[in-house]
């Protein structure tokens, strides 16, 4: 029977801070293997990388989700007690919910409003210097996904809650002021979600039928109970949240379009092209390193031990830049897409296996909807200079972002 490689040293987490998204690949590659054990945040934790590893992760008979990411990440990005750490029929009565959001006709919508800010941003961008586009793109994204979501938002507010999502995003792998920060955000958006969720419980906030405030405020589990108030209001922030994150992969691929300049031809209007590119930002850049489950009953599997709750983390970025998956895995190439439409489990930027009965991310499609709009407006709605500025993507800061935020200038409207 194979061992399992396993580090040397008695705790690795410095190491993991220090290397970021290249930690689990790189330790495969020196051990040949793509499974390892080590020790993360004082836990034995194995490490999975690839094709078939990430088939057996989403095996939900084999793993589990309860008590699996660590608790510094919970009280940051994404919340106790929602869809994200539950297992079997409540996990599946949860995920129902938040799939039944996304239909195409509610995706489309999310699409249109933020085409409708993209476009009254521009006037704006024209008559100044400047433009940070992570930072407009949070206020476009946090207007967007609360009118889309039944949520109201004074003006004066919109710079409050963007600096707080985006603080939950940036706290969970942050040590220090970055992970402080991330803490009272999350208190804050618990808070304004939990009275949102309250006022329209009440009839005080007349939320839309079917928008995700109504649907997450009126949901009764199997047993006909709603959800608890602060539940609710972690299951809206998993909403809102991660569509304001989608303003890092946006930023990815106007970086993408700069560094790769004849993809801008490509995409102008071309559905297909567009599909393409963005799937391949999607591959290439880091965004979530990993995924987290334990080992719900001890099994082997091609000659690893994987003893019941160990947990174990699959390697999202090293699945989606492995060489025996991707041929010249660091070049950044849409048209590898062109013959070999995703599968399940290869790339897995957002999860992988099956959106409503697994772990895979609920907003994915909503993801690649926003991403194409964004890639169209950048290409044939307007102009823009791009100034020297650091654009230097670091592989050890999680999640990774160009420090400028991709900062653009001399914006004109071209359509
Ligand atoms: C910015 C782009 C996004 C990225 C990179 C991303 C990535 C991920 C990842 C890696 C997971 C965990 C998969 C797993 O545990 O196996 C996940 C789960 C999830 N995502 Fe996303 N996501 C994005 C956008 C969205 C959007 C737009 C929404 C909703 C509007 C969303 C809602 C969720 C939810 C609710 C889950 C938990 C699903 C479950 O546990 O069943 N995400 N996402």
């Amino acid at each position: 029977m194979a061992s399992t490689p396993a580090d040397r040293s008695p705790d690795s987490t410095l190491a993991l801070l220090r290397e970021g998204y290249r930690f689990m690949g790189s330790r495969c590659d020196r051990y040949d293997s793509d499974v390892f054990q080590t020790r993360l945040l004082l836990r034995r934790t194995i490490c999975l990388r690839g094709h078939a590893a990430a088939t057996l992760f989403y095996d939900q008979d084999r793993f589990e989700r309860a008590d699996a990411l660590p608790l510094r990440v919970q009280r940051t990005l994404t919340g106790r007690g929602g869809v994200q750490g539950l297992d079997g029929p409540a996990h599946r009565d949860r995920k129902a919910m938040l799939m039944s959001l996304m239909t195409p006709t509610a995706i489309r919508h999310l699409g249109q409003l933020f085409d409708d800010e993209w476009r009254a941003r521009i006037p704006v961008w024209e008559g100044v210097g400047p433009v940070v586009l992570h930072r407009e793109l949070g206020l476009m994204l946090t207007r967007a996904v609360c009118a889309w979501a039944g949520v109201p938002l004074a003006e004066g507010q919109v710079g409050r809650r963007t600096a707080d999502l985006h603080s939950m995003i940036d706290s969970g792998a942050a040590v220090g002021p970055r992970h402080w920060r991330g803490l009272l955000a999350r208190r804050r958006g618990e808070r304004w979600a939990g009275d949102l969720v309250d006022r329209t419980r009440s009839g005080a906030l007349p939320a839309p039928t079917g928008s995700a405030l109504r649907v997450i405020a009126d949901h009764r589990d199997a047993r006909g109970r709603p959800l608890p108030r602060r539940i609710a209001a972690v299951e809206l922030l998993n909403v809102l949240r991660p569509t304001v994150a989608v303003d890092r992969f946006v930023v990815f691929a106007a970086l993408a379009l700069h560094d790769h300049p004849a993809w801008r031809e490509r995409v102008c209007g071309d559905d297909e092209a567009t599909e393409l590119f963005v799937q391949e930002v999607r591959r290439y850049y880091p965004f979530f390193p990993a995924a987290a489950a334990r080992v719900r009953r001890s099994f082997d599997w091609h000659g690893h031990h994987f003893p019941r709750g160990r947990r174990v983390l699959l390697d999202l970025y090293g699945t989606n830049h492995h060489p025996a998956l991707w041929p010249e895995p660091e070049r950044f190439r849409p048209e590898r897409f062109a013959g070999r439409p995703p599968d399940a489990f290869a790339p897995i930027p957002q999860g992988g296996g099956e959106h409503h009965t697994g772990h895979r991310c609920a907003g994915e499609w909503l993801t690649i909807e926003l991403m194409k709009r964004a890639v169209t407006n950048l290409t044939s709605t307007m102009r823009y200079d791009v100034p020297p500025q650091n654009l230097a993507v670091s592989l050890r800061r999680m999640p990774a972002l160009p420090p400028s935020g991709f900062v653009v200038t001399n914006v004109r409207r071209t359509a």
